[in-house]
């Protein structure tokens, strides 16, 4: 990645997104910018079109109308070549956890480096063995997809989409399914990656609790428009019906937010990041 990239700005621009499915429109105009090193969270109910304004980022969806930029990069006018070079910076948790069957545990998280990376089986033994062990399914590597639970299939997708360490994630319901427990394991991870390599995250989530404590923005989907967007305290204090509704109906505590311990603002990880690179320890 060239040092340019890093300029101030926003990385990610979605401008004016238009979707339509036949004659349904699944997004309205959305207007969104994402900065490096920040977390937006995106909220709001099923079928709102979380999952078709993510998949955009990646260009697995191309737009109907409007612009998605990366690092001012218009997505939907890259060819094949440059779009898979394009997306080797991108991690994505799928919601559908999207594993190979065929494959063990193990063999799906350390695919990714095999492809895309020189890395020795050694190295790639350490890299995959510490993702698996930092998501608790270290025990579970000789298994295929079909013979672990659900929960533990999702943390796999995780590691995997992890295991590049790469500089933008995306997560679609990374804590469905998954126990209170390793859903806060989750978020930290989130957030550490966040903070250690300076990445930039989208996460979706019906997950309240995790909103809350991981956003730096929420923007809030309502019939494939964007009824609030802002820090979590702005969203929460919304009058607009649907949000009310929706943040209400979680009983999170309002509590919360004053509670969360202090995180880094994006201008402070950018500045991490910065650092790391000059060291030459980032990519
Ligand atoms: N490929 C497709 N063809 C036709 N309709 C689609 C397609 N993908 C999504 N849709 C429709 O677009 C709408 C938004 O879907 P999307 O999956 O983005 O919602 P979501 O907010 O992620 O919902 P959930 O919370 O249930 O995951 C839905 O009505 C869905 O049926
Ligand atoms: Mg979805």
């Amino acid at each position: 990645m060239s040092e340019s990239a890093d300029s101030d700005g926003p990385q990610i621009v979605i401008e004016n997104l238009v979707k339509r499915f036949g004659d349904r429109t699944v997004l309205d105009h959305i207007n969104i910018t994402i900065d490096r090193g920040e977390t937006l969270v995106v909220i709001g109910g099923s079928g709102a079109g979380k999952s078709t304004l993510v998949r955009h980022l990646i260009a697995l969806e191309r737009p109907t109308s409007g612009k998605i930029l990366v690092d001012g990069i218009d997505m939907a006018s890259l060819g094949d070549f440059e779009l898979s070079k394009i997306r080797r910076r991108f991690g994505m948790v799928f919601q559908k956890y999207a594993l190979f069957d065929s494959m063990t545990v193990y063999d799906n998280v350390a695919f990714p480096l095999r492809e895309q990376t020189k890395m020795s089986e050694r190295e790639v033994k350490e890299r995959v063995m510490t993702k698996l062990e930092e998501l608790g399914v270290a025990h579970a590597v000789q298994r295929t997809p079909a013979e672990i639970s659900g929960g533990m299939a999702k943390r796999v997708g995780i590691a995997r989409a992890l295991v590049l360490e790469p500089e933008i994630l995306i997560y679609d319901e990374p804590t469905s399914g998954l126990d209170p427990v390793t859903s806060r394991t989750v978020d930290e991870l989130i957030e550490e990656m966040r903070e250690r390599f300076g990445v930039t995250s989208v996460v979706i989530t019906h997950d309240m609790a995790s909103a809350f404590d991981i956003a730096d923005r929420v923007a809030m989907l309502v019939r494939g428009k964007i009824a609030v967007e802002g820090p979590p305290e702005k969203v929460m204090a919304s009058d607009h019906e649907d949000v009310q509704r929706f943040v209400h109906s979680s009983a999170i505590d309002p509590g919360r937010l004053a509670q969360r311990s202090a995180r880094k603002s994006p201008a402070e990880v950018r500045a991490l990041r910065a650092a790391r690179l000059a060291k030459g320890e980032a990519k």
